[in-house]
């Protein structure tokens, strides 16, 4: 019942903590992630580096990775990534060469639901759906406990779902995905974009930045939203419903009993989750006449991928062991 590491990189940020077996985090350390210009081994370096650091403190018998990307059906290689360098990269041996433990490598938002399903908001659901909200959209799908990963390990990029013909031009390559409507970088963009053309709406944001546009970020905008300020609490309405109307779509293909919503832009909690429901009740087709799902914000937060992961790699370790 030793704790484990997970670690959760994400597009603008990366989170490792060690976590026991009740899902408790005991230490968490938190850093930027290295620019996507940067070679993949940039990444791979500064895992290594808060794994060790971790080490002096912990003991350290597994590590589990939760990866902004689409991960293989073995759960080893990444195999592309629209916020991170990585290209078919071999994660997993790479790190377990480097860190002499076991390691267990999965998608961000599949980490994250485990987490939920085990020791949050999901707890028990026989059928649960999770979307992350950070600077992409992540999906996942639990169906009695297990992930569903399609033929290929890359199942539940929602976030990629082209929902606008001709829209905003998405990382992936693509124009009008999904995360382009409903996630942080959206809602940064919008702030910057309205702070940029001097709108009276933004004067409340323009101020608190003193002018410095770049300084806006999806902390700062879910600050000022709590605070009252009607731009920020606007862009909120906005990309919470389109974030219903993605569930609604989501419910029409999978049917699940439960929606679970994480990821850092998730703290803004009623602020997304209210105008995400109502744009749901709305848009959901054959509503009145078929149960509805529920609608939740995750009970771990924006540590949910960190959790998933590092629970996955114990169960990885345990496997190890035995086979050994
Ligand atoms: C990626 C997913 C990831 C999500 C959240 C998306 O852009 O394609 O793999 O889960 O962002 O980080
Ligand atoms: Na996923
Ligand atoms: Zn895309």
């Amino acid at each position: 019942r030793v704790p484990t590491v997970g670690i959760d990189i994400g597009g603008t940020k990366v989170m490792a903590g060690v976590v026991d077996a009740d899902g408790h985090i005991l230490e968490t350390l938190r850093t930027e992630t290295p620019h996507k210009s940067k070679s993949p081994k940039v990444v791979e370096d500064t895992i290594a580096d808060l794994v060790l650091d971790l080490s002096e403190r912990h003991d350290v018998h597994a590590v589990g990775i939760g990866a902004a990307g689409w991960v293989d059906a073995d759960r080893s290689r990444v195999l592309f990534a629209p916020h991170l360098a990585w290209r078919d990269e071999p994660l997993r041996d790479a790190l377990t060469e480097r860190l002499r433990v076991p390691v267990m490598v999965d998608n961000d938002a599949n980490a994250a639901a485990w987490a939920e399903w085990r020791f949050g908001a999901g707890r028990g659901e026989a059928d649960l759906v999770m979307i992350t909200l950070g600077t992409g959209i992540g999906g996942a799908i639990l169906e009695d406990g297990q992930v569903k990963r399609g033929r290929y390990g890359v199942a539940g990029e929602f976030g990629h779902m082209q929902v606008v013909p001709g829209g905003h031009r998405c990382p992936c390559g693509n124009r009008g995905c999904w995360e382009q409507y409903s996630s942080g970088n959206a809602l940064v963009r919008e702030a910057r974009e309205l702070a940029a053309a001097e709108s009276p709406v933004a004067y409340g944001i323009i101020e608190r930045v003193g002018g410095r546009i770049d300084e806006i970020t999806g902390p700062l905008i879910t600050e000022l939203a709590r605070e009252g300020d009607a731009m920020c609490v606007e862009l909120f309405q906005e990309i919470g419903q389109w974030l219903g109307v993605g569930i609604a779509n989501l419910a029409a293909a999978l049917d699940p009993s439960c929606f679970v919503i994480g990821g850092g832009v998730s703290a803004a909690d009623d602020l997304l989750i209210g105008p995400a429901r109502d744009a749901f009740r709305r848009t959901l087709t054959g509503r009145g006449y078929r149960p509805e799902a529920r609608i939740v914000t995750a009970e771990l937060g924006p540590e949910a991928g960190m959790v998933g992961a590092a629970d996955l790699a114990r169960l990885v370790a345990r496997r190890f062991r035995r086979a050994n």
